[in-house]
């Protein structure tokens, strides 16, 4: 069991007299955000971070600007945006956390279910997050490897003890790919009871309609499952940091006891929930991108060039040819797959209609 993954950078050793880090950060290499400067940005596109081409809820910038006059105080607390979340997904408002975006999920569930001993299993590669917070928390690493870019469910349900936290990202990051419902269901009736079973999906919005199933209507099945949710992708509000866990009232008291008493900020509250209200917006950008992601998945096929199908607003494409380098000479970043895990790719955010056309017309230029 390695606690290092492919491309994942180590962790800085210390040298001079001083305070002395707990011993689990030596294994952690920092997470690496997609580039670029703002310059790179102006001249070309940036594709490197999975964030919402089309901008944020017009609502929802409306609510942030009302709220700034206020900001001298500290944010109120959380109920009515987790009330307002609650009704969106059919549950109570006590089967919802929400946080400064859906990473501190993650963290809060790490540090509250996961110590030495006890081991976090994910896949390999994983979300980066998942990785970090998992070695944060001094618990082992199991890294599950993914078959044909897909989580291995049963594998992962086969490893899981009392205590171990299963991390699932559906769809993942940074393969693109989904799990089935059936698949999930059967890992959650299958760990032990003792688990918790945290479903990522960040990107969920962007599935397909026909595969598209939230692990939230999987509540029962498992007392430990936590399903975590973002503000930062279909709702295009990364900037404000808003995210949420939705679980049953006892797995999640405990995560609630020890956040940051005002974890999500004034702003981003009045946003979010103004967001929850602008289907228009959400609908767009979720089918733009789609659009997007069809056009990229086209002439990748065209060209014979390898690529994962996504059901995210994101695409692996297999190195060939010099095409990163093509795009990165016109200003269009993308992520080299090396620090993902995932070597010899890069992962393509998908973009406007315009930002397609410049990517596509460069690959059908070097890779044709
Ligand atoms: C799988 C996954 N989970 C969570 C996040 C982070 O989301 P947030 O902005 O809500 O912290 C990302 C961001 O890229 C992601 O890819």
């Amino acid at each position: 069991m390695s606690r290092q993954g492919p491309g994942e950078p180590a962790g800085a050793p210390v040298s001079r007299p001083g305070p002395r880090p707990v011993p689990q950060l030596d294994a952690i290499g920092g997470y690496v955000m997609g580039r670029p400067s703002a310059a790179e940005v102006e001249r070309g596109a940036k594709l490197s971070s999975n964030e919402n081409p089309y901008g944020p809820s017009p609502l929802g910038i409306a609510a942030a600007v009302a709220a700034l006059p206020g900001v001298n105080r500290y944010p109120a607390e959380p109920g009515p945006l987790r009330e307002r979340i609650a009704v969106a997904h059919g549950v109570s408002s006590a089967h919802v956390i929400t946080c400064a975006g859906s990473d501190e999920v993650i963290h809060l569930v790490c540090s509250v279910y996961l110590e030495p001993g006890r081991r976090m299993i994910l896949g390999s590669p994983p979300y980066g997050i998942h990785r970090i917070a998992g070695q944060l928390s001094g618990a082992d690493l199991m890294r599950v490897p993914l078959v044909d870019f897909v989580h291995d469910l049963p594998a992962m349900a086969a490893a899981a003890r009392p205590g171990d936290v299963i991390a699932v990202t559906n769809p993942h990051n940074p393969t693109g790919t989904a799990v089935t419902p059936e698949a999930l269901r059967d890992l959650l009736v299958a760990v032990p009871r003792e688990c918790v079973v945290l479903v990522d999906e960040a990107y969920h919005e962007y599935m397909d309609d026909d595969v598209r199933v939230s692990a939230v209507s999987m509540l029962d099945l498992h007392p430990g499952l936590v399903v975590s949710r973002t503000f930062s992708k279909a709702y295009g509000l990364a900037g404000l940091r808003v995210g949420y866990g939705i679980g049953q009232p006892e797995t999640l008291e405990p995560m609630d006891r020890v956040r940051m008493p005002a974890n999500v900020n004034a702003v981003g509250m009045a946003a979010a929930m103004a967001a929850l209200d602008d289907r228009e917006h959400v609908d767009r950008s979720v089918r733009m991108t789609r659009e997007g992601r069809d056009r990229l998945a086209a002439a990748c096929r065209r060209l014979g060039l390898e690529h994962v199908p996504s059901q995210t607003n994101f695409m692996l494409v297999r190195d060939r040819d010099g095409w990163p380098e093509a795009l990165a000479a016109e200003g269009i970043v993308v992520r080299p797959g090396a620090n993902l895990g995932v070597p010899d790719w890069h992962r393509v955010t998908i973009g406007t209609p315009d930002q397609m056309d410049r990517v596509i017309a460069i690959l059908e230029r070097v890779a044709g």
